[in-house]
């Protein structure tokens, strides 16, 4: 049974990326998530607008990446959540696994169910935020009254 929690959680957000909807993994992100005990408090199949992905993508401007990253983020539906649990920023990455699914271990996200496919950027199914502030932003990007 579960016993009542005696701080606030913490809050992250979470995306499916567009291979990983195209791939039907949307189901395995999301068992993951809450087999780990995490919670999905929000959660929204949509095709990102190119203002969003701006905004969430703002620290990658000018990178050899960015445009490719921006035209596969936008090459269909795309899943975002809101996922809830104390240390679940950390842990969500951790899930995850490294961003280049060739180096991710195995037991990761990235490792079990991504692989290079030789593309400009790195198809990597799922984002995670990178901190407690980068969450906060990403949240209200994607589910914020402007969303
Ligand atoms: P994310 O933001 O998607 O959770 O991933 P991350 O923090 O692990 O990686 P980040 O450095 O923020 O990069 C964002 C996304 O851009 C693509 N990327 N491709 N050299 C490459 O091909 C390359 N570098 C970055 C990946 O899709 C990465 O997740
Ligand atoms: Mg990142």
């Amino acid at each position: 049974m579960s016993q009542p929690e005696t701080t606030a959680p913490d809050r992250t957000l979470v995306i499916v990326k567009p291979d990983g909807v195209r791939r039907g993994l949307t189901g395995e992100v999301l068992r993951r998530v809450e087999a780990k005990g995490y919670r999905v408090v929000e959660l929204r199949l949509l095709t990102a607008r190119s203002e969003q992905l701006a905004a969430h993508y703002a620290e990658h401007e000018g990178k050899p990446f960015y445009g490719p990253l921006v035209e596969f983020m936008s090459s269909g539906p795309l899943v975002a959540a809101v996922v809830e649990g104390h240390g679940v920023v950390q842990g969500f990455r951790s899930l995850a696994g490294a961003t280049d699914p060739t180096a991710a271990a195995p037991g990761t996200i990235r490792g079990d169910l991504g692989r290079d496919w030789g593309l400009k950027v790195q198809q990597n199914i799922v984002h995670g935020s990178d901190s407690a502030a980068s969450a906060e932003r990403e949240i209200d990007i994607w589910f914020g009254a402007g969303a």
